[in-house]
């Protein structure tokens, strides 16, 4: 399964580069992308637990700039639009980047909430859709990693969990930091992006050991940035998705 188009299209979501109103993003995904976010929303739903009320989805990858924080802006945005209420989370607390990509305010965010700051859950909702809501970083913490595994953030992903359908967690790069490993016990499970022509053997093989040795649930893996070659949408066929083996 599998991701983008054309990148123009592509700058285009996440850029939110309307200028008239600037808080939204772009109304559409480019036609083939989105139905590739959809095919990896269907088999998400399958792969995910049936009985589970709220998914907490953690997105992450091993290295920096692979398309963690693209994918979760844009599978956030595709299980929204099917009617789902969905919370976007940007757990990337060393390098955030979803404010920047939907172009909103980075504070208040899931780091305040963490020091023990009070909200409400419709100042996150936006712009676009009022059934996806987005909660960015907020001030970025001194540790990080001590706070997304902290009982303080248990605690808050279970009161998000009585009122989403779902929620995604934009993390940061497994072999740089324990970020990823330190939240993996309080989520469902982990999607891991790796970008084509980007990652390498050894980083990913990396990136799987530790997962694994940490019995990180490993929901698949998003293929990202796979080439288009001629263009012709039918590339896309060559997204592919891995169930955890
Ligand atoms: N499929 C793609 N085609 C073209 N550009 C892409 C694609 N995916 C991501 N990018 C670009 O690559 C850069 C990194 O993407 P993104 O921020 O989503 O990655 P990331 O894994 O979250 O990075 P970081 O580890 O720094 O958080 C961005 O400039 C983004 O616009
Ligand atoms: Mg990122």
């Amino acid at each position: 399964m599998g991701l983008f188009g054309k990148r123009s299209k592509y700058n285009q979501f996440v850029a939110g580069n309307n200028k008239e109103n600037p808080k939204t993003l772009p109304k559409d995904l480019d036609f083939t992308a989105k139905e590739q976010y959809k095919l990896i929303r269907a088999n998400l739903d399958f792969t995910l637990p049936e009985d589970e009320k709220c998914p907490v989805i953690g997105i992450t990858s091993a290295i920096r700039g692979e398309g963690k924080s693209t994918v979760s802006v844009n599978l956030s945005y595709v299980f929204a639009e099917k009617g789902s209420k969905v919370l976007l989370i940007d757990g990337d607390l060393r390098l955030p980047s979803i404010a920047r990509k939907v172009n909103i305010d980075s504070s208040p965010g899931i780091a305040d909430l963490l020091r023990g700051k009070g909200a409400q859950i419709s100042e996150f909702q936006s712009h676009l859709l009022n059934n996806w809501f987005i909660l960015p970083s907020g001030d970025i913490p001194p540790n990080p990693s001590e706070l997304l595994g902290s009982g303080r953030m248990e605690n808050i992903l279970n009161r998000f969990r009585e009122v989403f359908d779902y929620i995604i967690i934009d993390l940061p790069p497994v072999n740089l930091v324990s970020d990823a490993i330190s939240i993996s016990s309080l989520i469902s499970g982990m999607i891991v992006v790796i970008r084509e022509d980007y990652t390498e053997k050894k980083e990913l093989e990396h990136c799987f050991r530790q997962l694994k040795l940490s019995n990180v649930n490993i929901l698949g893996c998003v293929m990202n940035g796979t080439k288009a070659g001629n263009g012709s949408y039918g590339k896309y066929k060559k997204y592919q998705y891995y169930g955890h083996s």
